[in-house]
């Protein structure tokens, strides 16, 4: 080869390895002098399609009711919405139980629809995730259909199939979460196929390496689309033990009535690790981001999902505080402790569409709006990113099930009364106070509480001292703020069993926020010296409370339930 074709050669090949780098550098940008990326300053807001606004009056919600209403949505303060599953789908699970993972179900509107959403998305700055569910499809996928087919068809191994112990005897002792066992014999070749959610959602066989690949790719077709990430649905059930080893039997009986036992051979296998791993590789190349469902027992757990070379997941949503019984300051304060000394950046979710609603949760029958307004100061104002639910902002509460009969969602019938179903934290988002809420022209699929007579964005709109008016006013504070985003978190009054309080710090200025999280008013005198604020000088920013909270840092006055967020500087 000759000197100058060497080197043509050379620059070739530089430019090969170079155009994908930079491409990725320039999709990576950090938003600030921190380096932090655009996920760590967003909100990101969960839309449950069916509810959320249905443009063609049929009763279910879809992409243009999204669409539609981008407006409120910027207004109110959204980043990125997340849109849980739109894909086709016989809707067992209401979505949940995907049959093509590269399109959208007529139900909710076509791919035309998808593009525009997420063009129209763009000019506003809002950016959408996708929910995908990674670790089983429906019954009525093509590959299952292929799957069950015979034994020797190309997609058998795609998923978990094996002989019976005996006649009428599962492979082993697994049981579905949702009620069943985690066996369904398939009579057709007279084996059984593995479920860890409803017979209609077989899981995929992440062992092999085909079914791995066909679901990178389909991350890849989204991207391409414009998608800016995934909420990636309970990733913890993606592996199983291959010998089938028994589960442990565990004291109690679970809300089906079946004897409980330990999850140990077909939950949180550390390969799982591994593909949150290749999923991550894919979004790199694209600038996205991962979010996971990761439900965790402890901080630790929480902090493998981001990965030991944080190379997993960048969101893995911290649920932990959805299982907090009432309100008490120590625990949350305990809690938030522990996962800023994790030195990862936090994900705090309070509620979602598995969830009853924490207006619901928390609320106490005499103070909820101001319950709401607090929870809200609570989690929009630490550090980390914020997901919120979609009615959350004008205390949307849950509309359970009166009835069996009235159940939709199939948990609901299978457990009743003991487990109502999901039905209730999934209602339509309340827009009026007039008929379906201003949901729909049609009956909506899920019946709308009287609530919504009070509780609905036209209304709440007009009263300046409504949750939906806070919500606004605290999400325009998180983006005007630098310290709500960059400022690190500094735990104030520790032994304090009522009152929650503590500062945000960012270059010599602070943001204190104080939360009474009991039904008493209480008395704080907040020393912030060894904060490095020995002369504070403080200036309300934020106050739920209809009587405003007084004094001085050293001599606070909290009414019940009150949120106080104000600006200190020296
Ligand atoms: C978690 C989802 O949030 C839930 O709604 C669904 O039923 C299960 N995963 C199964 O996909």
């Amino acid at each position: 080869m000759t000197k100058s074709k060497f080197i043509y050669v050379l620059a070739l090949l530089a430019t090969a390895i170079a155009l994908p780098l930079s491409a990725r550098a320039q999709q990576q940008q950090p938003v600030d002098a921190e380096g932090h990326q655009w996920w760590q300053h967003s909100v990101f807001y969960e839309i449950y399609p069916r509810s959320f606004a249905d443009s063609d009056n049929n009763g279910v919600g879809d992409l243009k009711g999204i669409d539609l209403h981008l407006d409120y949505l910027k207004q109110l303060g959204v980043d990125a919405v997340w849109i849980t599953p739109c894909f086709p789908s016989p809707q067992v699970d209401f979505g949940y139980d995907v049959s093509d993972y590269e399109a959208v179900d007529p139900k909710y509107g076509t791919l035309a629809d998808f593009d525009k959403l997420v063009a129209d998305g763009k000019k506003r700055n809002i950016k959408v995730i996708l929910d995908f569910v990674v670790n089983h499809t429906s019954d009525k996928h093509k590959w299952f259909i292929d799957s069950r087919s015979s034994k020797i068809s190309m997609h058998r191994d795609w998923y978990i199939w094996r002989d019976g112990k005996g006649p009428n005897e599962p492979p082993n002792n697994w049981l579905s979460t949702f009620g069943s066992p985690g066996w369904t014999l398939d009579k057709k070749t007279n084996q059984y196929y593995y479920h860890y959610f409803y017979p209609e959602q077989p899981d995929l066989n992440w062992r092999n390496p085909a079914v791995e690949k066909a679901m990178l790719d389909v991350t890849r077709f989204w991207y391409k689309r414009g998608v800016a990430g995934f909420r990636l649905d309970a990733v913890d059930t993606l592996y199983e033990d291959p010998a089938l080893t028994d589960n442990p039997p565990a004291p109690g009986t679970d809300k089906f009535g079946r004897p409980n036992q330990i999850e140990q051979f077909n939950k949180k296998l550390p390969e799982v690790h591994d593909a949150m791993r290749k999923l991550r590789t894919v979004a790199d190349e694209y600038g996205s981001v991962l979010i996971g469902e990761t439900w965790t027992t402890n901080v630790n757990e929480l902090k493998d999902y981001y990965g030991a070379k944080n190379d997993e997941l960048q969101m893995p949503m911290d649920l932990m505080m959805t299982g907090f019984k009432g309100l008490n300051a120590k625990e949350y304060r305990e809690h938030i402790a522990a996962v800023n000394a994790a030195g990862q950046w936090p994900v705090y979710v309070i509620t979602n569409h598995d969830i009853v609603r924490s207006y619901t949760r928390y609320g106490d029958g005499a103070h909820n709006d101001d319950i709401a307004k607090m929870m809200a100061a609570l989690y929009l104002t630490l550090r980390g990113s914020a997901i919120m639910y979609y009615g959350e902002e004008i205390g949307m509460e849950n509309n359970d099930p009166k009835s069996r009969e009235d159940v939709q969602d199939p948990i609901g019938k299978i457990g009743w009364p003991l487990e109502k179903g999901r039905d209730g934290e999934r209602t339509p988002m309340q827009w009026t106070a007039g008929s379906n809420a201003g949901f729909s022209k049609a009956k909506p699929w899920l019946p709308v509480p009287a609530s919504a007579q009070t509780h609905n964005v036209e209304s709440e709109t007009k009263d300046p001292d409504s949750v939906l008016n806070f919500y606004r006013q605290l999400l325009a504070l998180r983006h005007k703020e630098p310290t709500l985003l960059e400022g690190d978190y500094f735990p104030l009054n520790e032994d304090d069993p009522n009152v929650f309080a503590y500062l945000r710090r960012y270059k010599g200025e602070a943001i204190l926020v104080v939360l009474n999280m009991s039904a008493t008013p209480q008395k704080v005198n907040l020393y912030l010296g060894p904060a490095g604020f020995t002369t504070p000088k403080i200036s309300i920013l934020l106050n739920n409370a209809h009587a405003p909270v007084v004094g001085t840092p050293e001599g606070l006055s909290l009414p019940p339930f009150s949120a106080m967020i104000a600006k200190i500087t020296q």
